[in-house]
């Protein structure tokens, strides 16, 4: 579901990207190489998306959990963010994909801050896809931030996901399917208060090797789902019975 601020038609699909460093060790590869070959899906699938009719897809890149990891693994992602942003802001622009960044930027590395703000400004005009990547992305981070700015005011479920997003420098639109490659089946502190109707999707695909028929099988799921949003999905028949 699209925010009132957002008119870009289409679903929202969030994907927790899990199973680079596994990918990698079992080609004798360094997790590095994991991570590499993960951005080539991160493009297959973006590029696949407006298609499938999906208008946002939000990718869990770097929680802020991950801050934990090995100096050298959390180096190269940031270096490969870098690169990232280097390489393929033209073909976003090209593509008609606004990037945006969310998440916390002042644990980032110099420079990359300025180097998200200017693919950003590069990519605004697009309208076929709306790319959001999170780096230092933590939802209870972000829900505790929204509580502690509006603590004691009075406030409602719209301007409070404003808050909670904002927070993460983001826009509020709810997930409509979540889905998370690797096998694990967990949501890792990832837009908890966004995803709290959004339908689960959980595939053994390693990230790596994800692309547009994952992606497609996952939409051909989830048009098979009843989303209710606690209601009922024929209301007149089911009080009757
Ligand atoms: C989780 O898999 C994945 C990550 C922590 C990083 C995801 C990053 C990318 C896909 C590429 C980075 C791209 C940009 C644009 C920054 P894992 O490594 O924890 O996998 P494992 O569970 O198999 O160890």
């Amino acid at each position: 579901m699209q925010s009132p601020s957002d008119p870009r038609p289409g679903l929202h699909a969030a994907i927790i990207m899990d199973g680079n460093g596994r990918w990698a060790t079992r080609r004798g590869l360094p997790r590095a190489a994991g991570h590499r070959t993960g951005v080539e899906a991160i493009r297959r699938t973006a590029e696949a998306c407006p298609g499938l009719g999906i208008g946002t897809l939000t990718l869990y890149a770097f929680s802020s959990d991950n801050w934990q990891r090995p100096a050298d693994e959390v180096g190269g992602l940031m270096r490969l963010l870098r690169v990232y942003l280097r390489n393929e802001t033209a073909r976003l622009a090209r593509t008609g994909t606004r990037l945006s960044v969310v998440g916390r930027r002042d644990r980032l590395p110099a420079g990359l801050p300025e180097a998200i703000e200017r693919a950003e400004a590069a990519t605004a005009e697009g309208r076929k896809l709306h790319l959001r990547i999170a780096v230092d992305y933590s939802a209870r981070d972000a829900i505790l931030a929204a509580a502690v700015r509006l603590a004691g005011e009075p406030t409602s479920r719209a301007a409070f996901g404003a808050e909670v997003a904002g927070a993460m420098h983001g826009s509020p639109v709810d997930v409509d399917l979540l889905i998370r490659t690797g096998g694990e089946k967990r949501l890792s502190d990832f837009m908890l208060w966004e995803a709290a109707y959004a339908e689960l999707h959980f595939t053994e695909q390693m990230w790596p090797d994800f692309g547009e028929d994952d992606l497609a099988a996952a939409m051909a799921e989830f048009t098979r789902r009843d989303r209710r949003f606690g209601g009922l999905t024929n209301p007149k028949v089911s009080a009757a019975a």
